[in-house]
């Protein structure tokens, strides 16, 4: 198990890795209120899906414990708790981790109604808390179920080791450990089956190189880093040599159909796989997944501020580009179904149906 943590966490007291100073600097942030929470996220020094709905709930979770709540009966209370949730759900928009982590604890709260104030922030708390631990196990689970999908699919093994290729970060710091995408190749690892492992940059925020190449080596995993726009010519000239066989992604939503929301630049990788017989791989937690939403068109993608392209940030701002060009800069991307192979999730991997679309109600069949 890594080190790594994104978040540490016990009653009463969360501290949260500042990525945005990773790879030079590891400090920890505390994170005691709603809106440190929201802070946090916004300015993305905690970013990847399961760890922006854990420090959310984590965040309401420490205020909550170290402060009264205004309000006196039950519903006030509850009142009270939801108008903080809704709050936070505004931090950022893509992942729908926290959509779904808001709306369990919304539920679990009024388990709790008419059992008193103490028994609904006791509630609140539990839920959170459970939603941290619940994550690691998780990810534990896609990491196998994503390294067997490779045995029986691409032939994995320690006799025949096969090499991936993976972009943005998904590892230990976008989760509460292991990560989902990182996750499988950490496994792959362990188990003797992997080859080598290539990270992109993952422009403009560079979660690939300052966040994942970090992860890899600390692991002792053998890797090498390329920019986003190597990936064809890796796939063309290294292929064969370095036996890829996958990319694997991680989710910030994949919706009914399939179509997955990642970060900017992962439609382009699938596309790229599919031309080179690449498999295509999207692991994520089924908190990942959005029921409600049919298709990929219906995902609202994060644009984020133009500095973020024109200039880069250290101990000093350095200009990339005129500043006085236009800039388009969405987060987030879409990738279609058709170039998804296999979602692999904790409670297995769901492969495409001849209809070209998943069918999640294998394994959640409660939520279908
Ligand atoms: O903008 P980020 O860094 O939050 O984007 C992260 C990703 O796109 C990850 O692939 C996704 O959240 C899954 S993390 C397990």
């Amino acid at each position: 198990m890594s080190l790594l943590q994104a978040v540490k966490y016990q009653r009463g007291k969360l501290e949260v890795l500042d990525q945005l100073l990773l790879p030079h600097e590891f400090h920890y942030d505390t994170v005691s209120t709603r809106q440190e929470a929201f802070d946090s996220i916004a300015t993305m020094r905690v970013r990847g899906a399961p760890a922006i709905a854990i420090v959310a709930s984590l965040g309401l979770a420490v205020e909550l414990h170290n402060n009264s709540i205004a309000g006196t009966s039950d519903g006030e209370v509850i009142a009270q708790i939801d108008e903080a949730l809704d709050y936070l759900k505004e931090s950022r928009p893509t992942a729908v981790d926290l959509t779904n982590a808001i709306n369990q604890l919304k539920a679990t709260i009024r388990t709790a109604e008419g059992k008193g104030k103490d028994a609904i922030v006791q509630a609140f708390i539990e839920e959170a808390e459970r939603i941290f631990e619940k994550d690691l196990q998780s990810n534990l689970s896609i990491g196998e179920h994503g390294a067997q999908w490779l045995q029986a699919r691409a032939g994995a093994s320690p006799d025949h080791k096969i090499s991936v290729l993976t972009h943005c970060n998904t590892g230990a710091l976008a989760t509460s450990g292991h990560g989902t995408a990182l996750g499988i190749i950490r496994t792959l690892q362990s188990k003797g089956y992997l080859k080598h492992a290539f990270c992109t940059e993952t422009r403009p925020y560079n979660q690939g190189s300052r966040l994942t190449a970090f992860e890899l080596v600390h692991e002792g995993i053998p890797s090498t880093l390329i920019t986003d726009s190597m990936a064809a010519a890796l796939f063309r000239t290294k292929k064969a040599e370095n036996n890829i066989a996958a990319v694997i992604v991680g989710a910030d939503r994949v919706v009914r159909n399939g179509d997955t929301a990642n970060k900017i630049g992962t439609y382009q990788l699938a596309v790229l796989a599919k031309h080179h017989g690449i498999k295509f791989i999207v692991a994520a937690p089924t908190t990942s997944i959005d029921l409600e939403t049919e298709t990929g068109d219906g995902i609202k993608i994060e644009e984020r501020k133009r500095e973020e392209l024109t200039q880069i940030s250290g101990a000093v701002r350095v200009a990339t580009a005129d500043q006085r060009i236009d800039v388009w800069n969405p987060a987030f991307d879409v990738t279609p179904a058709e170039f998804i192979d296999v979602v692999v999730t904790e409670k297995g991997a769901v492969e495409k149906g001849p209809d070209g679309t998943f069918d999640f109600s294998q394994i959640l069949p409660e939520r279908w």
